[in-house]
């Protein structure tokens, strides 16, 4: 039995009677009701935002991407931002891109985050098409993602076009993470994943990015895929943390999706540093139980029911 205690549901009486109320609540905003340690408080914006002082970050920010609620429980006590990615396009969903992924499909993810973590500042990608049109379309659609998974931020790619919706929302309640360099969204202009800023016109166009997001109010700033230098360069020239992928060690934190850097694919970019070889374990332990089923060693008595008592 559940009930309605100020703004959240709390077990029955007869639960608290039992012992099992300090360590068992259920977050009436987020409908998390994993039985962890009592939730301490998130990383709020103004804690992440403020890493960065007078130019520096003394302590680099950890983000990785998460898609679901065990993964988060998993990275929550380890990384300062878990990023609902719209990356699980391609990770989750099997897509070709991130173009096709939706606003739904974000919720569902978003929420399942939420739900299994406790201390990381949750961040939610706005899928494309859902942003771009106008400040009030980019209203509407982050509200939803905020309302609906209980996220702190949402995080949108570009850079000086996306200045005017970035200050819009940031002045009604959302914060933004930027994302300036290699935009996977515009993969369809950009014409492939190629790393960006190569020639000296692009580099100038990335920094004048991040500045007019920077300027916009964006809190944090991702940098994907671009020349070491120019990485250095934004991290040194904007005020909020900018957070590297594919860009230099000079940023003030990093993020990897975090499938690839467990080594879950077989192909990765060059920009990825896998620290575990993960399909090749799932593989050996799924063939182990292929022959182990075949060979009917599996299940042995310690798999199975007995009557009581025998
Ligand atoms: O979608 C994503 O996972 C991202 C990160 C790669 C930064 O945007």
């Amino acid at each position: 039995m559940l009930r309605l205690e100020g703004e959240a549901f709390c077990l029955s009486d007869e639960l608290r009677e039992n012992g099992h109320m300090s360590t068992f609540t259920i977050d009436s905003a987020t409908s998390r009701a994993t039985p962890t340690p009592q939730p301490g408080k998130r990383l709020t914006v103004p804690a992440i935002r403020a890493r960065k002082i007078d130019g520096t970050a003394a302590e680099p920010i950890v983000m990785l991407t998460a898609y679901t609620m065990r993964m988060a429980q998993l990275l929550d006590p380890h990384c300062d931002m878990l990023l609902v990615g719209d990356s699980l396009g391609q990770v989750i969903y099997g897509l070709p891109s991130t173009v096709p992924v939706t606003l739904e499909m974000m919720c569902a993810h978003g929420a399942a985050v939420v739900r299994g973590s406790w201390q990381a500042l949750v961040a939610v990608d706005m899928p494309f098409g859902s942003y771009e049109a106008s400040p009030a379309a980019a209203f509407a659609a982050a509200a939803r993602v905020m309302k609906e998974t209980g996220c702190a931020a949402v995080k949108l790619e570009g850079g000086e076009a996306m200045a005017e919706t970035i200050a819009f929302l940031t002045s009604r309640g959302i914060p933004v993470i930027g994302h300036v360099g290699l935009t996977p969204q515009a993969v369809n202009v950009l014409g492939g994943y190629g790393a960006r800023g190569r020639d000296t016109a692009e580099a100038e166009k990335i920094l004048r990015d991040a500045r007019a997001v920077a300027d916009a109010g964006a809190f944090t700033i991702v940098v994907e895929g671009v020349v070491e230098q120019i990485a250095t360069d934004v991290a040194k020239a904007v005020a909020p943390p900018v957070i590297g992928i594919g860009a230099s060690a000079d940023c003030d934190g990093q993020v990897l999706v975090t499938e690839d850097m467990l080594g879950l694919f077989e192909r990765t970019p060059r920009f990825v540093k896998r620290y575990d070889d993960l399909a090749t374990r799932i593989g050996e332990a799924a063939a182990t139980y292929a022959g182990e089923v075949r060979a009917r060693t599996f299940p042995t008595p310690d798999q199975t029911y007995r009557p009581k008592g025998a």
